[in-house]
């Protein structure tokens, strides 16, 4: 990468005033270049073209649970679900879902290391506007950081040494797309962090045309439509 040879330069040829300047023009135009790529590479997984159609939230869910159990048991985190019966519909993309909850109980599994408790729970909220389906994602971790908790969503925050900071900014972006709700908090109870996300219950097709002209297609006809982001 130019800047990297640049920067490595820079101390030998500081009083080099026509390096400096090239420096700083080269630097700009990489920052701005790796700026560019990054708004690509979330923007593969928002904008790309997505399968949406009604689902039972759990169904991705518990594919990711299951990718995640080799992982889960070496780290001997036990996970608890807490799922209402008969739960309602939503419209998404399975697979976009399932990085969301990927995402999140990586982080979880980071946080509580080598054993813990994932508590999950998926339920019902009929109140407001409209029903929606709520998951709480809870565990027994060290609680999120005071300093990364009011940005937490924003991409590059991150408290590990060697984290990308995109795994929440990505999780909201996908569950934007699906306009519903993530936020993080820490358990009341003192222990651990936890995690909500409210996704709208599906109301019928019209449900369908509103969410793709949100995404500037043309409105949806079929169960099973594109979405371009
Ligand atoms: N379950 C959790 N417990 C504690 N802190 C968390 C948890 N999930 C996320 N975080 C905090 O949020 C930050 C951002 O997470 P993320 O966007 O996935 O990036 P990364 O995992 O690469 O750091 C983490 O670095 C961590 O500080
Ligand atoms: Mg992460």
């Amino acid at each position: 990468m130019a800047i990297k040879t640049l920067a490595e330069l820079l101390p030998d040829q500081y009083d080099d005033a026509e390096f400096r300047t090239t420096f700083a023009r080269i630097a700009l135009q990489e920052v701005d270049r790796i700026d560019n790529l990054v708004r690509r590479l979330r923007g593969l997984k928002t904008s790309a073209t997505i399968q949406m159609q009604p689902l039972n939230i759990v169904t991705p869910l518990e594919s990711t649970l299951e990718l995640l159990s080799g992982e889960l048991q070496k780290r001997y985190i036990e996970v608890t679900r807490q799922y209402e019966p008969s739960l309602p519909q939503i419209i998404g993309s399975a697979d976009q879902l399932k990085q969301v909850f990927l995402n999140i109980c990586l982080n979880s599994a980071e946080a509580m290391g080598q054993s813990g408790d994932l508590t999950i729970t998926v339920g019902v909220d009929p109140d407001g506007e409209q029903s929606e389906v709520v998951m709480t994602f809870a565990d027994t971790g060290p609680g999120i950081d005071e300093d990364v908790i009011e940005t937490i969503f924003e991409a590059f925050v991150t408290s590990k040494n060697d984290g990308s900071g995109l795994g929440m900014a990505i999780c909201k972006d996908i569950v934007g797309l699906h306009r519903g709700t993530i936020c993080a908090a820490n358990r009341s109870d003192g222990s651990g962090a936890i995690f909500t996300i409210r996704l709208p219950v599906y109301q019928g097709d019209s449900q369908y045309e509103s969410l793709a002209s949100d995404h500037g297609l043309t409105p949806a006809t079929h169960a099973v439509s594109e979405f371009a982001g």
